[in-house]
């Protein structure tokens, strides 16, 4: 058996799971894992150094997997902004075919994305961002809701009333993101009206995820409260795995009148890398979601998507319908 929906057959995939993008983490082992297995793996474009990088990395995926995988581009608002069109039109040039989008204005980059054939995936945060990517032109949206690593956004809508509210408008195929990581979510997202789930956090607890294993034994011990909402005062909210530095800047950025340059030192991109690949829980941020609190093991990602799949069948299938009278 397997599941259907729009998005799986839009994207050519078997299962309706999506390895969302990943800084440091979204590199071609797990991507190609993810799509060998049935879900859609997706290359992180920032995590490499440069375009040429990018290039590299997207050759490496392909000879690892021969199932459609894509690439994150994510557009943030920085003092020093990386080439973006220099990575999109390496994106381009590799004759990639699926790409997700996050982030601000990606507007410039759907144009080119879509001139070029390119399927593209917007993930954002909120319905009416939701909607205006949806008349931008992209082919279908991953929601967050306030639960998911990363940046959840400022309204604070977790994905029990998000999903509903913008499957109640979004047209395209639309995923639900932000608190997946076992067959009941997948079950409860198709019932919300999604036609699948990225998941992040949840891919990092596998045994491809190319992060040290101290971090993953890290996520399998955190509870679901086992986050920091970081950078709530500056209006560019942050959820991070809890540890001594999250604590830290949640610490100095409730004094009034605090300022991005009082927490830099701390949240340095390098640091976080530097954690996830040393092993050492206090070297930097930890981008995690409150879906810890559902990690309980490291499988590979086959075993984990197969389980999901199947536990999400038998929701449906056996207690759903059996409490049917
Ligand atoms: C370690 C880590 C790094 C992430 N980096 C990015 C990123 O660079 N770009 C992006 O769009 N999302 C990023 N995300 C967010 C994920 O793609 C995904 O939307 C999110 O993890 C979903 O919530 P979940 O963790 O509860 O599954 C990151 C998440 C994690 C856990």
């Amino acid at each position: 058996m397997t599941l259907r929906t729009r998005f799986t057959e839009m994207f050519g995939i078997e299962h309706p799971i999506v390895q969302g993008g990943m800084m440091w983490v979204g590199r071609a082992e797990l991507a190609a894992a993810v799509s060998n297995a049935g879900g859609l793996g997706i290359l992180t474009a920032l995590t490499q150094p440069t375009p040429d990088a990018l290039r590299a990395e997207i050759e490496r995926c392909r000879s690892m997997t021969s199932k459609p995988f894509g690439v994150n581009l994510t557009i943030l608002p920085s003092v020093n902004p990386p080439p973006y069109a220099e990575y999109r039109k390496a994106i381009i040039d590799s004759d990639i075919k699926i790409v997700e989008t996050a982030g601000h204005k990606p507007q410039e980059h759907v144009d080119d994305f879509k001139a070029h054939g390119i399927k593209v995936v917007h993930k954002c945060t909120a319905v009416r961002h939701a909607l205006s990517a949806e008349r931008m032109g992209v082919d279908a949206i991953s929601i967050d809701g306030f639960e998911c690593a990363g940046h959840p956004g400022e309204d604070d809508i977790p994905g029990l009333v998000l999903i509903p509210a913008a499957a109640d408008q979004v047209k395209i195929p639309m995923i639900a993101s932000g608190g997946f990581g076992d067959g009941r979510g997948l079950a409860a997202a198709l019932a919300l009206g999604a036609e699948g789930i990225n998941m992040g956090t949840r891919f990092c607890a596998t045994v491809e995820a190319p992060i040290h294993d101290n971090i993953k034994q890290l996520l399998v011990a955190n509870d679901e409260r086992g986050t920091n909402l970081i950078f709530r005062s500056l209006k560019n909210t942050g959820r991070v795995g809890k540890n001594s530095v999250s604590d830290k800047v949640v610490e100095i950025l409730k004094n009034p009148g605090a300022k991005f340059e009082d927490i830099a030192h701390l949240v340095k991109g390098a640091q976080g890398r530097v954690a996830l690949e040393t092993g050492d829980v206090d070297a930097g941020l930890i981008w995690a979601g409150q879906v810890q609190g559902l990690i309980h093991d490291v499988p590979t990602c086959a075993e984990l998507i197969q389980r999901i799949v199947r536990d999400a069948e038998a929701i449906i299938r056996q207690r759903l319908a059996g409490l049917i009278q």
